[in-house]
Protein backbone atom coordinates (compact mmCIF):
# COMPACT_ATOMS: atom_id res chain seq x y z
CA UNK A 1 0.00 0.00 0.00
CA UNK A 2 1.73 2.90 -1.07
CA UNK A 3 1.27 6.05 1.32
CA UNK A 4 1.57 10.04 0.94
CA UNK A 5 3.76 12.43 3.56
CA UNK A 6 1.23 14.21 5.46
CA UNK A 7 2.52 16.75 7.54
CA UNK A 8 -0.35 18.52 9.18
CA UNK A 9 -0.53 19.26 12.05
CA UNK A 10 3.38 19.22 12.77
CA UNK A 11 3.51 22.75 14.27
CA UNK A 12 6.95 23.74 14.67
CA UNK A 13 7.94 21.59 12.13
CA UNK A 14 5.47 23.29 9.33
CA UNK A 15 7.23 25.63 6.93
CA UNK A 16 10.64 25.00 9.05
CA UNK A 17 12.19 24.80 5.41
CA UNK A 18 13.88 21.52 5.81
CA UNK A 19 15.81 21.55 2.46
CA UNK A 20 19.45 19.20 3.18
CA UNK A 21 21.77 19.68 0.47
CA UNK A 22 24.56 16.94 0.44
CA UNK A 23 28.41 17.56 1.52
CA UNK A 24 29.67 14.73 -0.65
CA UNK A 25 29.05 11.35 -1.84
CA UNK A 26 30.20 7.89 -0.78
CA UNK A 27 31.84 5.61 -3.45
CA UNK A 28 31.07 1.79 -2.94
CA UNK A 29 32.24 -1.49 -5.50
CA UNK A 30 27.76 -1.55 -5.92
CA UNK A 31 26.35 -0.44 -8.76
CA UNK A 32 22.74 -1.31 -7.73
CA UNK A 33 20.99 -2.44 -4.51
CA UNK A 34 20.22 -5.94 -5.40
CA UNK A 35 22.91 -8.33 -4.49
CA UNK A 36 24.93 -6.46 -1.77
CA UNK A 37 25.25 -6.10 2.20
CA UNK A 38 22.43 -4.67 4.16
CA UNK A 39 24.41 -3.41 6.91
CA UNK A 40 27.80 -2.30 7.27
CA UNK A 41 28.30 -5.98 9.86
CA UNK A 42 27.90 -7.52 6.72
CA UNK A 43 29.84 -5.27 5.01
CA UNK A 44 33.22 -6.18 7.01
CA UNK A 45 36.34 -5.41 5.10
CA UNK A 46 34.41 -3.73 2.01
CA UNK A 47 36.48 -0.41 1.02
CA UNK A 48 34.47 2.33 -0.34
CA UNK A 49 35.01 6.45 -0.26
CA UNK A 50 33.72 9.57 1.37
CA UNK A 51 33.94 12.36 -1.16
CA UNK A 52 33.80 15.15 0.67
CA UNK A 53 32.75 18.94 -1.05
CA UNK A 54 35.88 21.09 -1.03
CA UNK A 55 33.86 23.63 0.59
CA UNK A 56 33.46 21.42 3.83
CA UNK A 57 37.10 20.38 4.30
CA UNK A 58 37.77 22.28 7.00
CA UNK A 59 34.88 20.82 8.80
CA UNK A 60 37.26 17.24 8.79
CA UNK A 61 39.69 18.40 10.88
CA UNK A 62 40.41 16.21 13.81
CA UNK A 63 38.06 13.44 12.46
CA UNK A 64 41.22 10.50 11.70
CA UNK A 65 40.72 10.61 15.54
CA UNK A 66 38.42 8.48 15.59
CA UNK A 67 38.42 5.12 14.34
CA UNK A 68 34.13 4.80 13.31
CA UNK A 69 32.33 7.40 11.86
CA UNK A 70 28.56 7.80 11.38
CA UNK A 71 27.45 8.82 7.91
CA UNK A 72 24.03 9.75 7.29
CA UNK A 73 22.60 9.93 3.98
CA UNK A 74 20.17 9.96 1.06
CA UNK A 75 18.75 6.44 0.24
CA UNK A 76 18.51 8.12 -2.92
CA UNK A 77 17.16 5.18 -5.45
CA UNK A 78 14.25 4.63 -3.32
CA UNK A 79 10.63 5.28 -4.83
CA UNK A 80 7.75 5.46 -2.44
CA UNK A 81 7.33 3.82 0.97
CA UNK A 82 4.88 1.94 2.70
CA UNK A 83 3.93 1.77 6.09
CA UNK A 84 3.86 -2.29 6.28
CA UNK A 85 7.04 -3.61 5.30
CA UNK A 86 8.50 -7.76 4.92
CA UNK A 87 11.94 -6.45 5.41
CA UNK A 88 15.60 -7.79 4.96
CA UNK A 89 16.38 -10.98 7.31
CA UNK A 90 12.00 -11.78 7.61
CA UNK A 91 9.00 -12.63 5.91
CA UNK A 92 6.63 -11.26 8.20
CA UNK A 93 5.19 -7.15 7.57
CA UNK A 94 6.88 -5.08 10.01
CA UNK A 95 6.07 -1.43 10.93
CA UNK A 96 8.65 0.47 8.70
CA UNK A 97 9.81 2.43 11.62
CA UNK A 98 10.72 -1.13 13.16
CA UNK A 99 12.92 -1.73 10.47
CA UNK A 100 15.79 -0.65 8.45
CA UNK A 101 14.28 -0.87 4.82
CA UNK A 102 15.36 1.85 2.60
CA UNK A 103 12.34 2.67 1.42
CA UNK A 104 10.79 5.01 3.64
CA UNK A 105 9.04 8.23 4.18
CA UNK A 106 12.44 9.74 4.99
CA UNK A 107 14.92 7.70 3.02
CA UNK A 108 17.47 8.73 5.41
CA UNK A 109 20.17 6.04 6.04
CA UNK A 110 22.62 5.57 8.52
CA UNK A 111 25.91 3.38 8.80
CA UNK A 112 28.67 3.63 11.10
CA UNK A 113 31.68 2.15 9.56
CA UNK A 114 35.65 2.15 9.74
CA UNK A 115 37.66 4.99 9.07
CA UNK A 116 40.87 4.22 7.44
CA UNK A 117 42.48 7.20 6.74
CA UNK A 118 41.60 10.83 5.87
CA UNK A 119 43.19 12.15 2.56
CA UNK A 120 42.79 16.02 1.66
CA UNK A 121 38.55 15.54 0.85
CA UNK A 122 38.59 11.94 0.64
CA UNK A 123 37.76 9.81 3.93
CA UNK A 124 38.59 6.08 2.84
CA UNK A 125 36.23 3.67 5.05
CA UNK A 126 35.55 0.09 5.62
CA UNK A 127 32.34 -1.46 5.94
CA UNK A 128 30.34 0.30 3.39
CA UNK A 129 26.67 -1.20 2.64
CA UNK A 130 25.53 1.69 0.32
CA UNK A 131 24.97 2.13 -3.16
CA UNK A 132 27.81 3.86 -5.71
CA UNK A 133 27.02 7.29 -5.71
CA UNK A 134 25.00 8.06 -2.51
CA UNK A 135 24.75 11.78 -1.89
CA UNK A 136 26.10 12.12 1.62
CA UNK A 137 23.84 14.45 4.62
CA UNK A 138 26.75 14.47 6.91
CA UNK A 139 29.65 12.66 9.09
CA UNK A 140 29.46 12.62 12.45
CA UNK A 141 32.37 10.36 14.92
CA UNK A 142 30.93 6.78 16.16
CA UNK A 143 31.70 7.27 20.35
CA UNK A 144 30.75 3.59 22.00
CA UNK A 145 30.16 5.91 25.23
CA UNK A 146 27.63 7.76 23.17
CA UNK A 147 26.02 5.67 20.97
CA UNK A 148 25.92 1.91 21.92
CA UNK A 149 24.11 1.52 24.75
CA UNK A 150 23.18 -1.65 26.72
CA UNK A 151 20.15 -2.33 25.19
CA UNK A 152 17.44 -4.98 26.54
CA UNK A 153 15.42 -6.09 23.58
CA UNK A 154 15.87 -5.67 19.80
CA UNK A 155 12.36 -6.51 18.97
CA UNK A 156 11.54 -9.07 16.36
CA UNK A 157 15.46 -8.98 15.62
CA UNK A 158 15.69 -11.26 17.99
CA UNK A 159 17.19 -14.92 16.91
CA UNK A 160 17.71 -12.72 13.12
CA UNK A 161 20.75 -10.47 13.56
CA UNK A 162 23.17 -13.52 13.38
CA UNK A 163 22.02 -13.73 9.39
CA UNK A 164 22.97 -10.81 8.80
CA UNK A 165 26.75 -11.35 7.32
CA UNK A 166 25.27 -13.61 5.25
CA UNK A 167 22.21 -11.58 3.77
CA UNK A 168 22.44 -10.26 0.32
CA UNK A 169 19.73 -7.38 -0.31
CA UNK A 170 17.24 -9.29 -2.59
CA UNK A 171 14.91 -6.72 -4.79
CA UNK A 172 12.07 -6.64 -2.33
CA UNK A 173 12.55 -2.74 -1.76
CA UNK A 174 12.98 -1.85 -5.75
CA UNK A 175 10.86 -0.23 -7.85
CA UNK A 176 6.93 1.02 -6.36
CA UNK A 177 5.72 -2.89 -5.63
CA UNK A 178 6.23 -4.48 -2.11
CA UNK A 179 7.80 -7.26 -1.90
C1 LIG B 1 18.65 -2.10 4.62
S1 LIG B 1 19.37 -0.56 4.04
C2 LIG B 1 20.27 -0.11 5.47
C3 LIG B 1 21.00 1.19 5.29
C4 LIG B 1 21.59 1.74 6.57
N1 LIG B 1 22.66 0.92 7.09
C5 LIG B 1 20.51 1.99 7.61
O1 LIG B 1 20.32 1.15 8.49
O2 LIG B 1 19.87 3.04 7.55
C6 LIG B 1 20.67 -1.13 3.01
C7 LIG B 1 20.12 -1.58 1.68
O3 LIG B 1 19.56 -0.45 1.03
C8 LIG B 1 19.77 -0.54 -0.36
N2 LIG B 1 20.49 0.70 -0.74
C9 LIG B 1 21.79 1.01 -0.55
N3 LIG B 1 22.08 2.22 -1.02
C10 LIG B 1 20.92 2.71 -1.50
C11 LIG B 1 20.54 3.94 -2.12
N4 LIG B 1 21.44 4.91 -2.32
N5 LIG B 1 19.26 4.11 -2.49
C12 LIG B 1 18.34 3.13 -2.29
N6 LIG B 1 18.63 1.93 -1.72
C13 LIG B 1 19.90 1.74 -1.33
C14 LIG B 1 20.59 -1.79 -0.62
O4 LIG B 1 19.71 -2.83 -1.02
C15 LIG B 1 21.20 -2.10 0.74
O5 LIG B 1 21.40 -3.49 0.90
Amino acid sequence: MEEQGQTAGLDGAEGAGINYVPIGVIRSPYPGPKGMPIQPSGAGGVAGTVEIQPEYQDGLQDLEGFSHIILIYCLHLSEGYSLKVKPFLDDVERGVFATRAPRRPNPIGLSVVRLVRVVGCSLEIEGVDVVDGTPLLDVKPFVPQFDAPQVERIGWLAGKVEGVNRAAADGRFQGHQQG
